[in-house]
């Protein structure tokens, strides 16, 4: 038997609706829409893709997109100074920069200098602290998304076995505190973690966010686990595949995403939502509910 595939797709456009419906009645209400301001250094061909993602989700939605585009030999001063007017710019509500960022420039330390409530992508050490306390604010885009599609299937996360295999910063590491806060037990798996294979087969909801291609064999899989597979790879040949076998995997799980349309356009739908969110936060502070 085959699993029930996870429309990625088909859910982030039934968000990014809905942020549509709602930037409408916010501007009804005489406020102006809410604003992106994405920032692109140098030429990255994959981050190119991803950003024109983003601009056309914001022009669909209504939300202000304000693109900057520094060159790749941008210093990290000029950089910060950038995100300093960003944060004083009354018409941002949201500030996004693109990573990976050239190696002469600290990512942590520009992601640290954007204001916590424009912080949009949810990276800030203040939001990330915010969700591990279980007090959220601005969620990190890729492990909200995976929450949202594991609501829209049902999952229930009361007492459930769940393993992340990957602890970045942005993917991995808040995926095990948004599972954590939903009631899951929780086990992250990384680059030292000893037979990878016997925690994988532990999980009814697996999340896999490594980036590379095929790292988790489908023979793993606790039969009828959900199998969420946050892995973009570029193959050879052209073709997209995630970090899960998927033919194997589909075999034994009940649930997957497939790559591409499952988790990657969830990322960009919860940008856009974080995006109206913190505009509408910003705008109470300043003139109260509307
Ligand atoms: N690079 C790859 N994905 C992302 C993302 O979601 N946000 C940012 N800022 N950079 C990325």
């Amino acid at each position: 038997m085959s699993a029930q595939l996870i429309d990625g797709k088909a859910a982030a456009a039934r968000i990014t609706q809905s942020v549509k419906q709602l930037v409408e009645q916010r501007v009804s209400r005489g406020r102006r829409p809410p604003g992106l301001a994405v920032v692109l250094v140098g030429h990255d061909p994959a981050s190119e893709v991803y950003v024109r993602h983003k601009r056309i989700a914001c022009d669909y939605c209504g939300i202000v997109s304000k693109a900057h585009y520094p060159n790749a030999d941008i210093s990290e001063l000029q950089l910060l100074t950038m995100i300093d007017e960003l944060n004083a710019d009354d018409e941002i509500d949201g500030i996004l920069v693109q990573t990976p960022l050239p190696a002469h420039i600290n990512a942590e330390t520009i992601i640290e200098r954007i204001r916590p409530d424009k912080d949009v992508d949810g990276f800030h050490p203040y939001n990330i602290g915010r969700l591990a306390l279980r007090l959220p604010t601005l969620r990190s885009c890729t492990p909200y998304g995976v929450m949202e599609l594991l609501a829209g299937i049902g999952e229930t996360f009361h007492g459930r076995e769940a393993v992340v295999v990957g602890a970045s910063n942005h993917v991995g590491r808040p995926m095990g505190l948004e599972l954590l806060r939903a009631g899951c037990t929780v086990t992250t798996c990384h680059r030292f973690t000893v037979n990878l294979q016997q925690w994988v087969q532990r999980a009814e909801i697996l999340v896999v966010a490594v980036g590379k291609p095929g790292l988790v064999s489908g023979e793993w899989v606790r039969p009828g686990a959900t199998v969420i597979d946050v892995g973009i790879n570029r193959m050879a040949d052209g073709r997209l595949a995630g970090d899960v076998d998927f033919h194997s995997a589909n075999e034994r799980a009940a649930w997957i995403t497939p790559v591409p349309g499952g988790v990657g356009p969830m990322t960009v739908a919860m940008l856009m939502k974080n995006t109206f969110d913190a505009a509408e936060a910003r705008s109470r502070l300043a003139d109260g509910p509307r």
